[in-house]
């Protein structure tokens, strides 16, 4: 075994860290755009994107430049002080973001984002009670796992939820009419759920989810920690569907791999919080904020978003052959629905140097790739697809 061969490299971790993860075989060394160079040689093709955060693909000159400009300017200051660089990126996300959202919290990850916002919600209605949807998936966190599917049964681990949860059904617009009423302080909702297998809710549930919430003065919270940041093809998925919500969170993509995560809120939200109610230390940190500013700068100069929409179709155009029976999802947030075990696919695909992801369907595979992804790109996925003969 030489020192860096994968296996050397996953037996290291393995030893030292806590089991919690099930890891791949191979160990990348470096990458550019959508290759990952191995350990051992190999140029895999990346439709998976570190789940959904290389918005830019990897060592992006612009992204790159940015985060290196900025640490030799100023590596950190808290939000103790205004910086220069955390307005810019927090005026960029306003410019871009849903046209009621017009305030920004920065953290460090979607599910504290999704906790500041599940918190916000209970402090400004009052009330103590979260309908979140079944399928769903928000963090690990307290309140972000609190208001997960299945995890209170499976995972959740706290003695206690910190508020009342209840699950509605996805997409069943009777269930909401029913379940969302004035003791609820909001619905949390992926509007492309990702971890469930790039499930795109319907347009008219999302739309009654907004009726009803706000019938009741309720608030709607869309996480976009996944769906979010152009990955569907437009920067926000709640403009897609057309929904104002009330508080929207990112994070993945935000920062094309470094770590950072946002919520948005409107102006009367923002406005019920007080000085010290929230807070993180590293969040808008400057070379967060460097990240943010070069990775919504990069979408809009290079046009990235008409190029989301141009590899959707492209991939549900070519890609629906071997295993793979039909497409859902939207942009590159696709699940590719497949005759067999997504994992038996995604293993096959693996042989031949490409990437992809599962979900929680087990026939469900997903795709994520780099907002960059080519044309060329997806005609070897659709290749390599096409040579998995389909199940008889
Ligand atoms: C929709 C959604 N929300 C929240 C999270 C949690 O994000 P993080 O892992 O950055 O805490 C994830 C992670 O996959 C996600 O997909």
């Amino acid at each position: 075994m030489t020192p860096f061969s994968a296996d050397d490299v996953v037996a290291r971790e393995a030893a030292v860290m806590i089991p919690v993860y099930g890891q791949m075989s191979f160990t990348p060394k470096r990458a550019a755009g959508c290759d990952i160079v191995t350990t051992d040689g190999r140029h895999i093709l990346d439709f998976y994107g570190g789940h959904a955060v290389a918005a830019l693909g990897y060592a992006h000159p612009r992204l790159t430049r940015a985060i290196s400009e900025q640490s030799q300017r100023l590596v950190f200051q808290s939000n103790a002080v205004a910086l220069d660089i955390r307005a810019s990126a927090a005026e960029k996300l306003i410019s871009i973001a849903p046209k009621n959202l017009s305030r920004a919290f920065f953290v460090n990850s979607g599910a504290e984002a999704n906790e500041n916002a599940l918190k916000m919600a209970c402090m400004t209605t009052g009330r103590r009670k979260i309908l979140a949807l079944t399928h769903g998936f928000h963090g690990r966190t307290a309140a972000a796992a609190a208001a997960t599917w299945n995890a209170a049964e499976s995972w959740y681990g706290f003695p206690s939820l910190p508020f009342d949860v209840d699950f509605i059904p996805r997409d069943d617009i009777d269930a909401a009419r029913t379940m969302i009423d004035s003791d609820v302080a909001a619905v949390i909702l992926e509007p492309v759920q990702g971890i469930a297998g790039a499930y795109d809710l319907s347009f008219d549930f999302v739309a009654a989810l907004r009726q009803c919430t706000r019938a009741v003065d309720a608030l709607l919270i869309a996480d976009e920690v996944q769906c979010g940041m152009g990955r569907c093809g437009k920067f926000f998925a709640a403009d897609i569907y057309q929904v104002e919500v009330d508080i929207l969170t990112n994070a993945k993509s935000l920062g094309g791999g470094i770590p950072c995560g946002v919520v948005l809120c409107t102006e009367d939200i923002s406005a019920a919080m007080k000085i010290g109610q929230l807070g993180s230390t590293f969040g808008g940190g400057p070379i967060a904020a460097a990240a943010i500013l070069a990775v919504i700068e990069t979408i809009e100069d290079e046009n990235l978003l008409h190029n989301v929409r141009q590899r959707e179709a492209q991939i549900r155009e070519l890609c629906v052959t071997g295993p793979v029976t039909s497409i859902r999802g939207m942009g590159l947030l696709l699940g590719l629905i497949c005759d067999r075990p997504a994992v038996e696919v995604q293993s096959a695909l693996l042989d031949h140097d490409i990437l992809t992801g599962t979900s929680a369907d087990p026939n469900i595979l997903r795709l994520l790739p780099p907002l960059v992804l080519q044309a060329e790109h997806v005609v070897r996925l659709a290749n390599t697809l096409s040579q998995i003969a389909p199940q008889t």
